[in-house]
C-alpha cells in the first residue's frame, strides 16, 4: 500500500511538473514532432519558441495549442484561420497519436520557452 501510494505521488509530480524539459523533449521526438519543428529555428513548422511568443498573449492559448496538437491546422481542422505560412500541421490521424496528458505536457514545455 505504502509503496503504491508513493509511486502514485511520484507519477503525479512527474505529470504535473513543467520542469521536466528533457523528458518532454524525448516525448516530442518520439511523437515525430521534431521532424517538422525545432526549439529555436523555424523549419517546416514554426519553432517552439516562436509559438510560445505568439501564444503568450492569448488567454486560452494553452487549451488552443493542446487542441491544435490533436487536430492539426487549416480549414478542415475547425481551428481559427490563423496560420504561419502555406504549410498546415497535419491532423493526428496521419501522425503518431498523442494523448491529452502528453499534449498538455508538450504545450506547457512549449509555452515555458518564451
Ligand atoms: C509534418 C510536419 C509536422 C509535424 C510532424 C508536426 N507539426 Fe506542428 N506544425 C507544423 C506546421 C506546418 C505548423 C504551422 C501550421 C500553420 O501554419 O497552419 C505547425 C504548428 C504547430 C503548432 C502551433 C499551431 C498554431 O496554430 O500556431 C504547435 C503547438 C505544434 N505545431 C505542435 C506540434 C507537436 C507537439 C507535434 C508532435 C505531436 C507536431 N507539431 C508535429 C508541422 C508539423
Amino acid at each position: 500500500m505504502k509503496i503504491s501510494q508513493t509511486a502514485i505521488v511520484i507519477a503525479l509530480a512527474f505529470l504535473a511538473s513543467p520542469a521536466h524539459g528533457e523528458s518532454v523533449k524525448a516525448l516530442l521526438k518520439a511523437k515525430d514532432c521534431m521532424v517538422c519543428h525545432d526549439v529555436k529555428k523555424d523549419r517546416i513548422g514554426p519553432s517552439f519558441r516562436h509559438i510560445a511568443m505568439s501564444f503568450a498573449g492569448f488567454q486560452n492559448g494553452r487549451l488552443m495549442l493542446i487542441n491544435i496538437i490533436h487536430t492539426g491546422t487549416g480549414p478542415d481542422a475547425g481551428e481559427m484561420p490563423y496560420h504561419w505560412g502555406s504549410t498546415r500541421m497535419p491532423p493526428e490521424a496521419v501522425r503518431v497519436p498523442v494523448d491529452d496528458v502528453e499534449a498538455a505536457q508538450m504545450v506547457d514545455y512549449i509555452l515555458s520557452l518564451k
